[in-house]
């Protein structure tokens, strides 16, 4: 087995470091993975004037999985999009068809202070968002500039979905929600957008296959206020891809962290790229401060998703929540004005807490 490894930019290089670590610590547990690092994003565009270097792409689609960093930083904000350094993850997730984006919201029990929402509210969260990821208005064309008739300027970008992008995104859903609680519910705009209209129909088709899942659909709108009114309602929810940015970023928090939430994205054979749901944090990059603990999860999932080790996966998730259960936090999670360790001193935790953990 093998696995890319793309730090990327900001905090980037430091979490993957401590998934790394944990990696390393892993080894001689009947498996063998070799790792081999490359430039993403702003790092990228530094070494090779792209964001997605060739070899990076060459090396990502010979690997069997990816462990990427995060991507970004006010160095390139002037850069034209093409070259700016999110251009690297899209190019990645669509080159190597890796449609289907898992990003669970689970609240570790130990963690219940640290959500913003009431912890009555968030108590005992566990929900899987899938996202779509290759289509919609991120990549649909036309898009771009234009002068109007008035001479005035435009932006425009297409929000499109093909009936069969819709369907295995579904399909995916559906099997995700077999293996939890079988709820699915479908989120769209279907009272506004002729995509979504298409969207609602192709899943209610696909749900004839799985007359074990109860299907729901709801509009985007009040499901990202349903997120914070009562978010337990929820277990799996499948939507487009932007729909699923902005409702996995918000469903974050009440997970007590953006820090905490790791990702899948998994083409039609269960390759994966595996990534922390948050960005780059310039601002705290190169400090020592940042959560390293969603990379490691991130990891967790590719032990369970594309290395056929779910038990190596939820080792790595019980060392987690050993270390959260010892009161340990990087600030970002920490009490108000309470203690906090810094990034290496959180890897660090996990990997002896991996050695105590049966
Ligand atoms: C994410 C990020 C990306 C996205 C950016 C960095 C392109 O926000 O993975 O959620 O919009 O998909
Ligand atoms: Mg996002």
């Amino acid at each position: 087995m093998k696995s890319a490894v793309l730090p990327g930019d900001g905090i980037g290089p430091e979490i993957v470091a401590e998934a790394l670590k944990v990696l390393e610590r892993l080894r001689g547990n009947g498996i063998s993975i070799e790792t081999e690092v490359a430039a993403i994003g702003g790092a990228g565009y530094d070494v090779a004037g792209q964001p997605l270097p060739e070899a990076t792409l060459g090396l990502a689609r010979q690997a069997d999985a990816v462990l990427l960093g995060a991507v970004g930083g006010p160095r390139y904000d002037a850069l034209p999009r093409e070259l700016r350094p999110e251009r690297g993850i899209l190019a990645i997730r669509k080159a190597l068809g890796l449609f289907a984006n898992l990003r669970p919201a689970l609240l570790y029990p130990e963690l219940s202070d640290a959500s913003t929402l009431k912890a009555e509210v968030v108590a005992g969260l566990d929900l899987m968002i899938v996202r779509e990821l290759t289509g919609d208005i991120y990549f649909g064309q036309p898009r771009g500039r234009r002068s109007n008739a008035a001479g005035e300027a435009e932006g425009f970008d297409t929000m499109l979905y093909s009936a069969s992008e819709i369907r295995r995104i579904a399909r995916i859903g559906f099997e995700i929600a077999r293996k939890r609680d079988r709820r699915l519910c479908s989120v769209d705009k279907a009272n506004v957008l002729d995509t979504s209209i298409l969207w609602r129909e192709e899943v209610t088709a696909a749900a004839k296959g799985y007359p074990d899942v109860e299907l729901s659909h709801m509009y985007v709108d009040n499901a990202a206020m349903q997120l914070v009114r009562n978010p337990r309602q929820f277990d799996v929810i499948v939507t487009g891809n932007l729909f699923g940015d902005i409702l996995s970023d918000e469903a974050s928090m009440l997970a007590g962290s953006i820090g905490m939430l790791p990702s899948a994205s998994l083409d039609a054979n269960n390759k994966g790229l595996y990534e922390p749901i948050h960005g780059s944090a310039p601002d705290i990059a190169g400090q020592n401060k940042a959560n390293p603990l969603a990379t490691i999860l991130s990891l967790a999932m590719m032990f369970r998703y594309t290395f056929g080790r779910p038990d190596l996966g939820a080792r790595i998730e019980g060392a987690v929540r050993k270390v959260l259960g010892a009161g340990l936090r990087t600030a970002d999670i920490a009490l108000a004005g309470g203690p906090s360790i810094g990034t290496r001193q959180m890897g660090d935790a996990v990997v002896s807490a991996l050695s105590s953990y049966p």
